[in-house]
């Protein structure tokens, strides 16, 4: 009897964390965005997900502000964007973040 219950309150709590971790895992936006200024001459393709896999959310959403980084062509370029990618080794061309239409509405 005694160790049923402790099984079950073993068993809530497990479950209560997993479903906490559920929500927040939840709330991680769109997987990918087309970005663009307000005079959206070029848009950009942006992969989320992607770098949700290999970077912490607050690498973006503290450390730099987000809206600038999707709405501003300096501050993406220069801040945001393409400053990490230099920093970081990954692809600075034009071409990474303005795909090609075609190539954007095939979506690779
Ligand atoms: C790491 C990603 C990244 C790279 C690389 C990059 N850009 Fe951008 N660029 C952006 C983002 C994000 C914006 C702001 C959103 C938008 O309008 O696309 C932007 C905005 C722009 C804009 C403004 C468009 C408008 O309508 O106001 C131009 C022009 C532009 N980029 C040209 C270039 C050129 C040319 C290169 C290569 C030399 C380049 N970008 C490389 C991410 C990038
Ligand atoms: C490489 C940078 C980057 C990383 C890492 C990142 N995000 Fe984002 N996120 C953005 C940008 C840019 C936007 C678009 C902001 C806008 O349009 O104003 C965005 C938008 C969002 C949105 C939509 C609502 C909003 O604030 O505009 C949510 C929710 C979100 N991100 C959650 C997350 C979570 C959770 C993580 C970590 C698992 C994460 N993001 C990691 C850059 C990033
Ligand atoms: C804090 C750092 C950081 C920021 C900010 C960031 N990126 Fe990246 N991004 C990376 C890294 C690192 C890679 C390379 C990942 C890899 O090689 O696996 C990458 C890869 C990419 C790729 C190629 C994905 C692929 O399929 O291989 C695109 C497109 C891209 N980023 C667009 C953007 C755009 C647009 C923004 C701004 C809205 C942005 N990134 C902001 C770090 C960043």
């Amino acid at each position: 009897m005694k160790k049923s219950v402790l099984c079950a309150a073993a068993f809530a709590m497990l479950f209560g964390f997993a479903f906490t971790g559920g929500a927040m895992a939840q709330d991680k936006g769109p997987a990918e965005m087309t970005l663009k200024t307000a005079k959206g001459k070029k848009p950009a393709l942006f992969p989320h997900a992607k770098h949700q896999g290999h970077l912490a959310c607050d690498d973006c959403h503290k450390a730099l502000d987000v809206k600038k980084m999707a709405t501003e062509k300096n501050y993406a370029h220069k801040v945001g964007c393409k400053a990490c990618h230099k920093a970081k080794g990954a692809s600075t061309k034009c071409s990474t973040c303005h795909p090609k239409k075609k190539k954007a509405i095939e979506g690779c």
